[in-house]
């Protein structure tokens, strides 16, 4: 059989990856796909550049239309990022009968459901397990493993960026731009860093897992978000003291009215796994309701990590040339015609526990007019500390945790909280989950 011919957009850290694997695994990912991939074509931006893989019988360009107009070419690679001009040369390579593989979660998160339908009506496929968490299979695992199950929740430390500076500044004190800047010497962050730091990235993610999870329709609009640059030292540390570790969580949760989606800092238990997962490392938490927790543990970025999920769907789609469109796996699990709109909550009817720190005078009765608010918004306290002034300070920090409470309700108490003349400034909040 002759090999299948692949052209490649973007030949940075997932491009230049993807053509390493494709390159060092070619006879064994030709056993497993039964028949030769090869890269044919490439485009970049700078012909000049050093790559960090070898182009040798790639014909490069900086014109990335000759590759999806190429007639030989059945499967195009969207490595190049952003959801501006790749939209079109997506759709493009779509109308062109090409299948289409991509790592882009922003492109598949805002215009996923224009991109599927367009596939569908031309019967290819689009593939984007590199798309969330890396290298781990977290799309097939939900879509294809955990098939069988009603999908309660997830949650998941889905940026490797956001998660390798929250760990060093965590073990090794280190300031939050050094460690920034060497993250995206390593290639793991967006083209735009703020996208990791302030939790977009991590919201395209979860717009992409709950869709899948819960077979709704993709909607990165409606999703909470929250990024990593206010947590303080101080706050990991008194987490710390009580037991937790802060981490940058994507959660997507059904109730009884609706779902839940959003992406904070949240505290865990030290104890759970997910607590213990550092570095450039991701980890998704899916609880289903027959196989009950499940976790899913790997690298979130880099080159070779996120080449080993793209180069599985070109496999995928390889394997699935010749069947028969419509028996296909579903593009976000469930049947097209199938998705259901389920509301997603507003932030106000979010239902957590929370952590709490504010600054009040050292002096009788603070305390007790802090603990009435809560109580008289209903929520109860789980732990209280008070830490010890500092000489010159007449000022005290309070910590508290708090059970499950209405976001509502703890608005309306910090909103009181914060006009007490014995308080000063804003209170911290951290939301809190323990994830049994
Ligand atoms: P890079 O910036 O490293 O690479 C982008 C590539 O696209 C470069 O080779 C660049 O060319 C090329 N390019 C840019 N514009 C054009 C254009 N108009 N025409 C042709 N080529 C162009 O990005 P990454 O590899 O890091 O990311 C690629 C995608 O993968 C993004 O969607 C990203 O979100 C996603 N992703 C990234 C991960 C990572 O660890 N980095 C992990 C998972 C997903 P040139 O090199 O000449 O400048
Ligand atoms: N910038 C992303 C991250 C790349 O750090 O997780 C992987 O999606």
């Amino acid at each position: 059989m002759k090999p299948v011919k692949v052209g490649v957009l973007g030949l940075g850290t997932v491009g230049g990856g993807t053509v390493n694997v494709l390159k060092r695994n070619a006879a064994e990912i030709a056993r497993r796909a039964g028949r030769e991939i090869t890269i044919t074509r490439a485009s970049t931006k700078d012909l000049s550049k050093s790559r960090i893989c070898d182009t040798q019988g790639i014909t490069l360009t900086t014109d990335p239309y000759e590759i999806i107009n190429d007639p030989e070419i059945e499967i195009i690679l969207e490595l190049i990022g952003g959801a501006g001009a790749v939209k079109d040369m997506v759709l493009k390579a779509l109308e062109n009968g090409k299948h289409v593989v991509t790592a882009n979660k922003s492109l598949i998160a805002l215009h996923g459901n224009e991109i599927f339908a367009k596939a569908s009506e031309k019967g290819v496929i689009v593939a984007f397990e590199a798309a969330v968490a890396g290298g781990i299979p977290i799309i097939k695992a939900i879509r294809e493993g955990l098939s069988g199950n009603q999908i309660e929740w997830l949650a998941g430390i889905i940026n490797g960026t956001g998660n390798f500076i929250l760990t060093e500044m965590r073990d090794k004190q280190r300031n939050f731009a050094n460690v920034l800047k060497e993250a995206q010497a390593l290639g793991y962050a967006e083209a735009d860093p703020a996208f990791d730091v302030e939790g977009i990235d991590a919201a395209h993610k979860l717009t992409i897992l709950a869709s899948i999870a819960f077979g709704i329709p993709l909607q990165f609009d409606k999703i909470y978000t929250e990024g990593i640059s206010e947590i303080t030292r101080a706050d990991v540390k008194y987490a710390e003291q009580l037991g937790y570790r802060i981490k940058h969580l994507g959660i997507a949760r059904k109730t009884s009215q609706g779902i839940e989606l959003r992406v904070h800092p949240t505290l865990i238990p030290e104890r759970r796994l997910i607590a213990n997962v550092n570095g450039v490392m991701n980890a998704v938490l899916v609880k289903g309701d027959a196989v009950g927790p499940t976790l899913y543990y790997g690298a979130g970025a880099g080159a070779d990590p996120t080449a080993s999920s793209v180069v599985a769907d070109v496999i995928d789609v390889v394997r699935a040339l010749t069947s028969d469109p419509e028996n296909r796996v579903p593009h976000l699990a469930f049947q097209a015609n199938a998705l259901v709109d389920i509301p997603v909550l507003p932030a106000e009817l979010f239902r957590t526990s929370y952590y709490l720190r504010l600054k009040a005078e050292d002096k009788p009765g603070v305390l007790a007019e802090v603990t009435r608010i809560l109580a008289e918004h209903q929520i109860s306290i789980e732990a209280i500390s008070q830490k010890e002034p500092l000489k010159t300070k007449k000022t005290v920090s309070i910590i508290m945790l708090t059970q499950i409470t209405l976001e509502k309700e703890m608005n309306a108490a910090i909103a009181e909280i914060e006009a007490l003349t014995t308080v000063t400034g804003k209170v911290t909040r951290i939301r809190l989950e323990t994830l049994g």
